[in-house]
C-alpha cells in the first residue's frame, strides 16, 4: 500500500556478486548487481514492496505478458561523482514516461512516490555496484508486466513492478554504421510507437538482424505510410547537424519514443544558441544534405547508447559516408558536456541530477 512513504521490506543477500565481476571490462547487461525491487498490484493498490537478492521470479504459465505482451519498461542510469557520491540522471523523466507507457497499454500507474523510493532504496544498497570507470555507469531498468494468469484477452488485474540493475560500459563500443528502413516499419499513427512498450523491440528485431547481418549496427526507422520520413533508431533518437542546424524528429504523430536524453539535447542544444528545430525529417533531405556535403554531424541518443555518432547511413543501395569522427564538433562536445554533468563535473544548471543519500 502506498502512503506518505512506501513501506518497503529489505532482505539484504548474504553472498555479493560484486567480487565475480570485472569492472574495467563491463559487456552491456551481462551483470546484475546484489538487489532488486519487486512489488505487486492487485484488487486495484499495489502493495508486497519489497528488495530482495537478485534472482529468479516465477511466474504462472498462464501470466498475461507472456501471451499478450502487457509488458513496459524504462531505462535510467546512475553515476559516481569524484566524492563517490550515486547521481542518477533525470529520473522524474522516466517515472512520468512510464506512466505514459502504461495508460497506453492498459497497466495500472505507479505512484511517482513509490517509483522514486523503490530507486532510492536500491541504489542506497547497491551503492557499490555504481562504476568509477571512465564511460561506465550503473544501467537501472524499471520495468512492469501483467502477472496474472489469464488466457481471456482483456486488461490483467494482476500486474508485477521490479526494478533491476546492470553495471554497463557504452552500448556501442565505436561510431555505428545505420540502414535506412524502407520496407518494415517499427510504429504505425495510434499505434504505441511513443510507448516503451516491450512488443515494440521484439517486433523490430528481425528487420534490425536482417541490417546487421549486412553489416548495420541499427536501423533508421522511416514512417509506416510512406517510409519518406525519418523517425527513430530502434535503440536511439536520431539528430542530424545540416547548414548549422540541428533537427531531429518530432514527436506529434506519437510513432517516436520521447527520449529523456533527446530531450536533454534540445535544452541543450538552446542554451548554447545552436539552431534546433524538431520537425519532420525527411530521408531525401539527409541524403542530399550528406550529397552536398552541408551534413557536418549525425549521430543517435539514448539512455543506453548516450550519443552514438553515425559513422556511415545506407540508403537505396548505397553507402553514404559521413564527415570523420573526429572533426564532429557538435556531437563530440555535446557528448563531453552531457558526461560531465551526469558525473557532477559541469554545474548542473538545468537541475538534473539526483543524489542518492
Ligand atoms: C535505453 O536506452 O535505456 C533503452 O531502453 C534502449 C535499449 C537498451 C533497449
Amino acid at each position: 500500500m502506498i502512503g506518505e512513504t512506501a513501506k518497503i521490506s529489505i532482505e539484504k543477500t548474504t553472498t555479493s556478486k560484486i567480487d565475480s565481476v570485472d569492472f574495467n571490462n563491463i559487456k552491456f547487461g551481462k551483470h546484475f548487481s546484489d538487489h532488486m525491487f519487486v512489488a505487486h498490484y492487485a484488487n486495484g493498490q499495489w502493495d508486497e514492496l519489497q528488495i530482495v537478492p537478485y534472482g529468479n521470479i516465477s511466474v504462472s504459465p498462464a501470466c498475461a505478458a507472456l501471451h499478450y505482451g502487457q509488458a513496459i519498461f524504462e531505462g535510467m542510469k546512475a553515476y559516481k561523482n569524484k566524492q563517490g557520491e550515486v547521481l542518477v540522471f533525470r529520473p522524474y523523466e522516466n517515472a512520468k514516461r512510464i506512466n505514459i507507457s502504461a495508460k497506453r497499454m492498459c497497466i495500472p500507474e505507479i505512484p511517482e512516490d513509490l517509483f522514486m523510493e523503490a530507486l532510492t532504496r536500491l541504489l542506497q544498497l547497491d551503492k557499490n555496484w555504481v562504476p568509477t570507470q571512465e564511460g561506465a555507469s550503473l544501467y537501472i531498468r524499471p520495468f512492469i508486466f501483467a502477472s496474472e494468469p489469464v488466457l481471456g484477452v482483456r486488461p490483467a488485474e494482476e500486474y508485477t513492478f521490479m526494478i533491476i540493475t546492470s553495471p554497463v560500459g557504452s552500448y556501442y563500443g565505436e561510431p555505428v554504421n545505420v540502414k535506412i528502413e524502407t520496407e518494415y516499419s517499427r510504429a504505425a499513427d495510434g499505434g504505441v510507437g511513443f510507448a516503451k512498450a516491450a512488443g515494440n523491440y521484439g517486433a523490430a528485431l528481425y528487420p534490425a538482424k536482417l541490417g546487421q547481418l549486412k553489416g548495420y549496427h541499427q536501423l533508421v526507422w522511416t514512417d509506416a505510410i510512406e517510409h519518406k520520413y525519418i523517425e527513430e533508431s530502434g535503440t536511439m533518437n536520431v539528430f542530424f547537424h545540416i547548414n548549422n542546424k540541428l533537427i531531429t524528429p518530432s514527436l506529434e504523430r506519437k510513432t517516436t519514443l520521447p527520449g529523456v536524453t533527446r530531450d536533454s539535447i534540445i535544452h541543450i542544444a538552446k542554451h548554447w544558441n545552436i539552431p534546433i528545430e524538431e520537425k519532420r525529417v525527411s530521408v531525401q533531405e539527409v541524403i542530399e544534405a550528406i550529397q552536398n556535403g552541408t551534413l557536418k554531424d549525425a549521430f543517435g541518443s539514448g539512455t543506453a547508447a548516450t550519443i552514438a555518432q553515425i559513422k556511415k547511413i545506407h540508403f537505396n543501395g548505397i553507402d553514404y559516408e559521413l564527415p570523420p569522427i573526429e572533426n564532429r564538433e557538435l556531437s563530440n562536445k555535446l557528448g563531453q558536456y552531457l558526461d560531465c554533468v551526469k558525473r557532477g563535473t559541469e554545474p548542473d544548471i538545468f537541475n538534473w541530477v539526483m543524489k542518492i543519500v
